[in-house]
């Protein structure tokens, strides 16, 4: 028997012959011969079956193969330079595994609301199959990013005992009889592991009620959070403008085909591997929007949507706004200097309309301040007194900062919304398939 083999290796086997196990994607041609569009898992290609070569009987299987069954073919690897994919298999035989009767999704047009009852099938089509090697080559370049920059990858649990990111959208379950929360965020316990490490990053999933609905929050997310002892912030946007721009070039060098698929523009990506980012302060952002039509924004005001698309629209590039208002942010970031109002912090917002990306700030490291922080919040000083040993025991400057993995696989992919960008998205009113 043939050897068995995927068809993204293709290039080391022209000539072969060999086994693919694929699904039928879709069918076409006429009289003697057909095209089988099919997937393996790794790719899209066609299957040519030509009937003097196959024999009636086979033809007449070929023939009677519907969307989505499952098949073993055999047979040669040819180059096919009339596709972008580069390779095709001439089809000696065909095995079916697994009938497929009435398959739901069908090339015509399907409603966003059909497709999400059937992402447990969406997912098999084209353009999520692009969109998943996005996200898994984010996934990749990540790790070699923080192991080449010295990070221990640290696992921060998901049942917590504390919120750190407020707690109007906490997802509350009971433990045992007494409360504890799926963790909004593994920054806590980073932070820990930097003063037991130095240099950690944590990523894993995070959930928050967000009760909303918009094209940019899910309930359930995942995370990349580094943390860093003996860091300032200046040095802190320095590993963040650095980190993003090698995920966009890592998805360019490794992605090529998918972003075809996905028909993204690639030299407006290639801008966004330039570094360094802009930076506005918040202050000036708010100056900026008032001065263009939005008079109705207030120092203090966090910004929605509409102004980070604006103030995106003010740079080619991805755009830092740092030292935000210290009453729209997090208990745990530092307060600025000399301006008691605002903490040093920013958010990375993405061009092109994305929104946020990042948010990262400068670590408060005073005991008493939070302290005080803690009870303005309204949060139980004793769910956090781990947190403040951390502040007891040789307290150091750190900085750190959380990426949203479906945020940036969603504007590198070129998506209109976040749901696509994550296998099984979990949104307000959505928790099946
Ligand atoms: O700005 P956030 O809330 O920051 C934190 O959680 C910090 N503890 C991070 C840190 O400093 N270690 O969230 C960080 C990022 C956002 O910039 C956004 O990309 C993403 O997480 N994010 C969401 N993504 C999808 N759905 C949601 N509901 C999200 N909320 C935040
Ligand atoms: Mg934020």
């Amino acid at each position: 028997m043939s050897k068995v083999i995927s068809i993204i290796d293709s290039k080391n086997h022209v000539g072969e012959t060999v086994r693919i196990g694929a699904w039928v994607a879709n069918k076409s041609g006429k009289g003697k011969i057909l095209f089988l569009q099919l997937r393996d898992g790794t790719a899209f290609f066609q299957g040519v079956v030509f009937k003097p070569e196959i024999g009636e009987e086979m033809f007449q299987v070929a023939k009677g193969l519907t969307q989505e069954t499952s098949v073993w073919v055999e047979g040669e690897i040819k180059e096919d330079s009339r596709s972008k994919f580069g390779y095709e298999m001439s089809i000696s035989s065909i095995e079916v595994v697994g009938e497929s009767v009435d398959y739901p999704i069908t090339p015509k047009e399907h409603g966003t609301d059909f497709l999400m009852d059937h992402r447990h099938l969406w997912l098999r089509s084209r353009k999520q199959h692009a969109v998943m090697q996005v996200r898994n080559e984010i996934i990749r370049a990540t790790y070699e990013f923080f192991n080449k920059e010295g990070f221990i990858k640290m696992d921060s649990p998901i049942l917590t005992g504390t919120a750190a990111e407020g707690t109007t959208d906490l997802f509350e379950t009971d433990y045992f009889g007494r409360p504890a929360f799926l963790s909004q965020t593994g920054q806590l316990y980073a932070e820990a592991g930097a003063m037991a490490f130095g240099k950690v990053f944590t990523f894993g999933p995070t959930f928050r009620a967000e009760k909303s609905k918009t094209r940019r929050h899910l309930t359930e997310f995942w995370m990349i959070e580094p943390e860093m002892a003996f860091t300032t912030h200046e040095e802190s946007l320095e590993v963040q403008e650095n980190y993003v721009a090698f995920l966009v070039k890592n998805v360019l060098e490794n992605c090529d085909y998918a972003l075809d698929v996905l028909e993204r523009d690639k030299e407006l990506l290639k801008k966004y591997t330039e570094t360094p980012f802009p930076r506005i302060s918040y202050d000036d952002a708010v100056e900026l929007l008032q001065k263009n039509g939005f008079e109705d924004v207030q120092w203090g005001d966090d910004f929605g949507s509409p102004h980070e698309t604006f103030i995106a629209n003010s740079y080619e590039k991805p755009v830092f706004i740092v030292n935000y208002p210290k009453a729209i942010k997090a208990f745990y970031m530092k307060p600025h200097p000399t301006r008691k109002d605002v903490v040093i912090c920013a958010d990375l917002i993405a061009p092109e309309g994305y929104g946020e990306i990042i948010g990262g700030s400068e670590r408060a490291t005073e005991l008493e301040y939070l302290e005080e922080q803690i009870e303005k919040q309204g949060l139980d000083k004793a769910d956090y007194e781990w947190y403040l040993d951390l502040r007891r025991y040789g307290s150091v400057p750190h900085s750190g900062f959380g990426l949203g993995l479906e945020r940036m696989v969603t504007w590198i992919s070129g998506n209109e919304h976040i749901r696509e960008a994550i296998p099984f998205p979990r949104l307000l009113h959505r928790i099946f398939p």
